[in-house]
């Protein structure tokens, strides 16, 4: 099965981006470097989200230029690592000039070591240069650097010639937008991203016991990731048993998983380059204990009640304003605050057991782009856009403040939501995460277990 999005779909996002820039304007965009992670061992390439989104080409140190001239005609050059046979043998395949034009739709290519003598010449007729303002602008081989050096050349020509582009602006503003809406295709791999990711939970549930190690869970993740045709998590799979469900970047993933704890698993495929992003918390034995039940129920109400408020026009902190009502009243009726919800919501008193936002938007970054305000308030929810709910309750096993029948306990409950035209669809609804039916599925494979063990 491929995933691949068509050519025309990346062709459309090059229109759509310089369909919103004047006349006379170029867009610069480079591709990722390969890092290492050690002396000789490269980590795996990941492209550049921006240049994925308008490329799909998934090669390293690539230059993207985009031009819009005077008559508002368009034109998208890439220039490439040449095809280098030598090369190729140890590296593997590169598209090469050709292949971006035939293969990647682009308009003209050229080789990487063309590009001082090319680039004064194709920037020449433009006023203005976009590029990310997030490149870094350090060192001679930076492209802020580079484009300096282009319209430095062609300034010194310019008493002979047509000029030289007089203003640099950051294109991630508009390029960021275009990625918070999904397009129908974008929203058929999220789909599919959330329902591989959902998949290796349920595998992880079943596989879970008391013993194990969290690595080996991660290793079931990552096993069933595979499985389903997705090669990469789109960040470092989180499981955290017993306390270490309370750090929320927990990744060391080292210790054993002990009986009677819950055990925290925050993990996602990447699609095509697009992210899942999905957190369950269950019970290592199976069974969840009375306490762990109670914080457990008021995380996942606050879930229900923040899901419930995300529809097109609401705010995107809305949901996050619900999940804290649930949150807090929980809290209080528990015992583990004390005082009115509101004051202690104003004051913010929840902190020490919820110290995080409820969402962030999801897409080709599992932290995906997009402004989350507009005039210094939350902006409005529309239709296309990706969400995460992922309400959590951290409780510190040294905790002063709460009984120590609460202390140690750390449970956070994600979901992937896209916006719709009525409210919202959960892309992540094929892993339980009702108390009932996650025990259920836990004690399915236990009993076939015992029948056959
Ligand atoms: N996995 C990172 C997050 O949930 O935001
Ligand atoms: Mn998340
Ligand atoms: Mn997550």
């Amino acid at each position: 099965m491929t995933h691949s999005l068509p050519l025309s779909e990346y062709k459309w996002r090059r229109q759509q981006l310089l369909a919103q820039l004047p006349p006379c304007s170029a867009v610069l965009l480079p591709a990722a470097k390969l890092r290492y992670r050690n002396r000789d061992a490269e980590y795996a390439f990941r492209q550049s989200s921006d240049f994925l989104y308008l490329s799909g080409f998934a090669e390293p140190d690539a230059l993207m230029l985009l031009l819009k001239n005077a008559s508002a005609e368009s034109e998208s050059i890439l220039f490439v690592l040449p095809r280098d046979p030598a090369q190729e043998v140890w590296t593997g395949y590169r598209a090469g000039a050709e292949g971006a034009v035939e293969q990647f739709g682009f308009e003209r290519g050229f080789s990487l070591d063309q590009q001082s003598e090319q680039l004064p010449g194709l920037l020449a007729c433009c006023e203005r240069i976009y590029y990310p303002f997030s490149e870094p602008v350090q060192g001679p081989d930076s492209l802020v650097a580079q484009i300096q050096g282009w319209c430095q050349q062609l300034q010194s020509k310019a008493r002979s010639s047509a000029g030289a582009p007089q203003q640099l602006q950051n294109i991630e503003p508009l390029l960021h937008e275009m990625r918070l809406i999904k397009s129908d295709a974008e929203q058929q791999l999220l789909r599919e991203a959330a329902k591989i990711s959902a998949q290796a939970h349920c595998l992880a549930m079943q596989s879970c016991r008391p013993g194990m190690f969290e690595y080996q869970l991660e290793a079931d993740i990552a096993h069933s990731f595979g499985q389903q045709g997705c090669r990469f998590a789109a960040y470092g799979t989180i499981v955290g048993g017993g306390a270490n469900g309370c750090v929320l970047h927990y990744t060391q993933n080292r210790d054993a998983l002990q009986d009677g704890d819950l055990v925290l698993i925050d993990a996602g495929c990447e699609l095509d380059g697009y992210a899942g992003d999905i957190t369950r918390t269950f019970p290592v034995n199976g069974r969840f204990s009375a306490d762990q039940k109670i914080l457990y129920q008021c995380v996942l109400d606050a879930q229900q009640a923040a899901i419930a408020a995300i529809r097109p026009g609401a705010r995107f902190d809305d949901p996050h304003l619900a999940a804290l009502q649930v949150l807090v009243a929980g809290l209080v009726e528990h015992g583990l605050l004390k005082g009115e919800v509101e004051a202690l919501i104003a004051s913010e008193a929840y902190k020490p057991f919820y110290m995080h936002r409820t969402s962030h938007w999801l897409g080709l970054d599992v932290h995906d782009v997009g402004d989350y305000q507009r005039d210094a308030e939350s902006r409005r929810l529309q239709p296309g856009m990706v969400l995460t709910i992922e309400p959590g309750l951290y409780i510190a096993p040294d905790s002063e403040q709460v009984e120590p029948r609460w202390r140690g306990i750390g449970i956070r409950i994600e979901d992937d939501l896209l916006v719709t035209g009525q409210g919202s669809e959960l892309l992540s609804w094929d892993v339980p995460k009702q108390i009932a039916e996650i025990e259920a599925l836990m004690a399915q494979n236990r009993v076939h277990e015992a029948d056959h063990g």
